[in-house]
């Protein structure tokens, strides 16, 4: 599928140029973080204020929500965040080696039916992409409103070599920190849903059993499991 891109966003995105780049780079002295789907913004720009010490690169594959995002770090006049109009599967080539702090995944796209399993960004094969990128102590900070995606994710994440902690099925109801909310977060809250959230951290020197490895192309029809429980949205 082509990404949407509305008449106005080129002219936009460049309006907005010192905060578009094509590469994740370590910057000296200062821990850097990710968050992959940032859709409009909210969060990061929000995330990228409260720490002016660290720094935030933000990855988005639809120009039209990402210069929405842009444009909201540029009125902030932020100076520790950057934007990737990119897919998450290209990370392992735009990001150096075991050096993200944490990656933020908050409400990702559940694709619930069985043939978009392995787009769902907990499948394992971005779980071994994020093992690459991440630094040795990083963290994946994941939210969701859906409990089939969780689900999916909290098996995924456990039988590929992830611990996980402040698991909790009610976010807004617990003691775990939530320094802020999303877009979809604020839609969801006020309809009254809970939010999932977990965090995962990888295993040192995991490797996952030879019959267990993902092999590229090929279909792994135990974990393509349907989200039945959840429509469509
Ligand atoms: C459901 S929206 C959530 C947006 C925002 N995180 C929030 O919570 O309000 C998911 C976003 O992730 C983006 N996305 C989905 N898959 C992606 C991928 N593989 N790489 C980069 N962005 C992706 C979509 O374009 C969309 O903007």
């Amino acid at each position: 599928m082509r990404a949407r891109k509305k008449k106005n966003t080129i002219p936009r995105l460049e309006r907005c140029s010192e905060y578009l780049t094509e590469q994740i780079v370590s910057e000296t002295g200062r821990d850097f973080y990710i968050e992959i789907g940032c859709g409009k913004g909210k969060f990061i720009t929000s995330l990228a204020e409260s720490r002016p010490d660290d720094f935030f690169y933000a990855v988005e594959k639809v120009p039209d929500v990402l210069v929405m995002a842009a444009e909201k770090a540029k009125a902030k006049e932020l100076t520790n965040l950057k934007f990737l109009l990119a897919d998450a599967d290209d990370l392992p080539e735009l990001c150096p080696a075991g050096s993200i702090r944490g990656i933020y995944l908050n409400f990702s796209d559940p694709w619930p039916k069985k043939k978009g399993a392995r787009k769902r960004l907990t499948y394992h094969t971005y779980l071994e992409k994020y093992r690459k990128i991440l630094a040795p102590d990083g963290v994946i900070f994941m939210k969701t409103d859906n409990q089939g995606l969780f689900d999916f994710s909290l098996a995924e994440f456990r039988r590929y070599g992830y611990e996980l902690f402040d698991v909790v099925r009610d976010l807004h109801a617990s003691d775990v920190e939530n320094c802020f909310t999303t877009e979809y977060e604020d839609r969801f809250t006020a309809l009254g849903q809970p939010i999932f959230h977990l965090k995962a951290r990888p295993v040192p020197g995991y490797e996952p059993p030879e019959d267990e490895r993902p092999v590229a192309g090929t279909e792994d029809s135990e974990r393509n499991i349907e989200l039945d429980s959840v429509p469509e949205r």
